[in-house]
Parts: C-alpha cells; sequence; structure tokens
C-alpha cells in the first residue's frame, strides 16, 4: 500500500517512522525543503511541489497530514475529494467548523488521537468495561510540557495558524480519552490564561465538564508552562481508583495503577502495571488506518470524534471569555461563516 505525507516536521518524521508492514511512503511535500529531504533520504519518497501533487489517487491510497493546525482540515478536504484515505493529525482544525463538511466522506478519515492507543489507556478500558457494576463517578487529568525558548514566536502562538493554545495543543488528548468513557461532555465551567509566554493564545487551561447521561465529571488542567513534563489521568468508580502516569519518554514511565477497596474500607487493594517504553501508539494507530481501508476495521478515533472535541474546546473558550468579561483573555480562532 502506497502512502503519501504532507507536513514533514517532528510529528511528520515520528509517524513515518512508525509505518505499518505492507506500508511505503512514496511521496512527500513541505513548503519547508530541507525537512522533506530528511524523509526523503529517511525512506526514499519522491519530494514533490505542492500538496495536490502528493494528492495523486494514481499513485498513493492514503495520506499523512502533519502539517501546522491551519492546514489540516482543507488538506484533508482535498484528499477526500480525490478519494484519498487520511490520517490527519489533531486537532484535525482550528474549529469544528471547518470539519462538519467532511461528515458523510467515502473516505476513511482517521485523526491523530494516538494516546488512545497506549497500553495503559487500552487496559483502562478493559477494567472499566469488565466491572459494569463499578461505575465512574468522575475523571481527572492533567497534561503539561515546558515548551521551550522561542515557542510563543512559532506557529502555535499565532491564533491564525494554531487555533488556540494550549487548550488546542495538549488539550484536545484529555477531552478525547475522557469522551470515550463519558460520551456527552457538556463544559460546567472553564478558564484559560496566558500567565508565561508572549504570546495572545492560552498556556494553561482548566476545566470542569459534567457527563450528562451518567452525571459523570470530567476535570482537566493543561500546561505549558508545566517546567516538568507531565501527564496523568485519573478514574475513580465507586469501588476503584485508576492512576495512568506517563507516556514514556520525558513524560515519565507509562504505568497504571489500581486501587481496589475492600467492602469494609481501610487501605485499598493495590496493583502496578508497568509496559514497555518502547511508544507503539503511532504505529498501532497508523495499523488501525491500514486494516480500516484493507478489512473494514473500526477507526478507533474518527472524524466525529475530533469534532466532539472541538465542539468542547470551543465552548470551554466562550466560558473562559464570559468569565473574564472586560479583562483580556487568551484568543481562539472562529471562522467567518
Ligand atoms: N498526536 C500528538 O501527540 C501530536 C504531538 C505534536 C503535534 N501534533 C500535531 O501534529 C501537527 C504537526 O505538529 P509538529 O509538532 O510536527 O509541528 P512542526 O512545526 O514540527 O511541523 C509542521 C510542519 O508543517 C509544515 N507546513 C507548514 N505549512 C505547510 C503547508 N502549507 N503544507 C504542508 N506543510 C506545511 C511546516 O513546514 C513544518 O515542517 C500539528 O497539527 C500538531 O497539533 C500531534
Amino acid at each position: 500500500m502506497n502512502w503519501g505525507l504532507i507536513g514533514c516536521g517532528v510529528i511528520g518524521e515520528r509517524r513515518i517512522n512508525s509505518l505499518p508492514d505492507g506500508v511505503k511512503l512514496v511521496s512527500c511535500f513541505d513548503p519547508n525543503t530541507e525537512r522533506a529531504q530528511k524523509i526523503s533520504q529517511l525512506t526514499g519518497a519522491e519530494i514533490l511541489n505542492s500538496q495536490e501533487e502528493v494528492l495523486n489517487p494514481k499513485k498513493i491510497s492514503a495520506v499523512i497530514i502533519a502539517a501546522i493546525n491551519s492546514e489540516l482540515a482543507s488538506i484533508t478536504k482535498k484528499a477526500v475529494e480525490r478519494g484519498i484515505h487520511v490520517i490527519v493529525e489533531k486537532p484535525a482544525a482550528r474549529h469544528f467548523a471547518e470539519l462538519e463538511p467532511l461528515l458523510g466522506s467515502k473516505s476513511k478519515i482517521k485523526i491523530g488521537f494516538n494516546h488512545r492507543f497506549h497500553p495503559a489507556y487500552l487496559d483502562l478500558i478493559k477494567e472499566i468495561k469488565s466491572n459494569p457494576d463499578d461505575p465512574i463517578m468522575f475523571i481527572r487529568a492533567q497534561y503539561g510540557n515546558g515548551a521551550r525558548l522561542g515557542f510563543d514566536k512559532e506557529w502555535r502562538s499565532n491564533v491564525q495558524l494554531s487555533g488556540g493554545g494550549e487548550l488546542l495543543d495538549q488539550g484536545v488528548h484529555v477531552i478525547d480519552l475522557a469522551s470515550v468513557f463519558l460520551p456527552d461532555l457538556e463544559v460546567v465551567n472553564a478558564y484559560s490564561k496566558t500567565h508565561y509566554w508572549d504570546m495572545n493564545v492560552d498556556d494553561n487551561t482548566w476545566a470542569t465538564l459534567s457527563d450528562q447521561k451518567s452525571g459523570a465529571t470530567f476535570t482537566f488542567h493543561v500546561s505549558s508552562s508545566e517546567w516538568k513534563n507531565e501527564f496523568r489521568f485519573e478514574v475513580y468508580t465507586r469501588k476503584r481508583k485508576y492512576q495512568w502516569l506517563g507516556l514514556g519518554r520525558s513524560y515519565g514511565p507509562e504505568k497504571l495503577l489500581i486501587y481496589k477497596m475492600k467492602p469494609e474500607m481501610g487501605p485499598p487493594d493495590f496493583e502496578e502495571r508497568s509496559y514497555p517504553s518502547e511508544d507503539l501508539s503511532w504505529k498501532d494507530e497508523n495499523t488501525n488506518l491500514k486494516n480500516a481501508i484493507e478489512k473494514n476495521e473500526v477507526l478507533f478515533g474518527d472524524l466525529s470524534d475530533a469534532i466532539r472535541c472541538l465542539k468542547i474546546v470551543n465552548k470551554i473558550y466562550e466560558k473562559s471569555s464570559e468569565a473574564q468579561k472586560g479583562l483580556k483573555h487568551p484568543a481562539w480562532f472562529v471562522p467567518n461563516v
């Protein structure tokens, strides 16, 4: 199966280093030619001069889209119009309105929600499913990084190019992970703020949401002034507490801690699961798209999931700006429709 790549930056390279068996990268494009050259050296892919040249249905059946956020939805649209399948990096667009016209496309559209493919998360899903008598009370998540010098001059800090700040960058991951368990989340309250970086998008966001069906609560904080990278995703049920800590590498070893309450209460029983340091989530996610194309496997993280997350993101920004009436609050992208 021949695939193409549009956007040869950090994540484009990570994706092509995780291609499934039987997939070959045949073409790539990036306006930054040095980056395209690096991908070509790694894979032998032909460097082409435009997005359109890559999106040739005679040459590729699927395309990896890992460009900057402002390009993601428009490249996806061009690909599906040509009958090409897509894996597009989260957040897949700057705003949900950019994605809604793509609903009903014949092409498969996999959203790059690679966190869904982390083994601790897959174990967590199994645990929750195998204990239907133990419903979720609340989920609490924390995701943050320390960014880098010059971060506030990069595309992520420009609202036209990124669509928003930390909420749209790392926030969509935790919103997506929680939505798998709590699919009817409504925003109760939210606060986005730019505390540290010299930019007009948020570098920190806090939010509380409530699942309309189950009544469960979801609360999170995401930050690009976390200083020491951190990821934790905690699910509290009536009888258990599950803590997924770490994503490997700078986020620390990936673990799932399970605390089980006894009928008489007191200190809970405890189990710790550790996972290999190699991050296979990218490969497993790419394989999900390949299997969806070849065997009609269900996509785990599709267009409707991205739209759901982006609607929540938009609501969080709206609520946050309402809460800061008259004060300067972070900017976010809303299309003229
Ligand atoms: N799943 C994850 O955990 C994860 C992590 C980081 C980033 N991402 C997403 O991946 C995407 C890329 O992020 P990154 O960290 O690789 O950024 P990056 O800046 O390293 O790479 C972006 C690339 O897009 C290229 N580009 C700019 N305009 C383009 C155009 N018109 N057509 C084609 N390419 C263009 C840039 O030259 C650059 O090489 C973003 O959407 C980001 O949200 C996902």
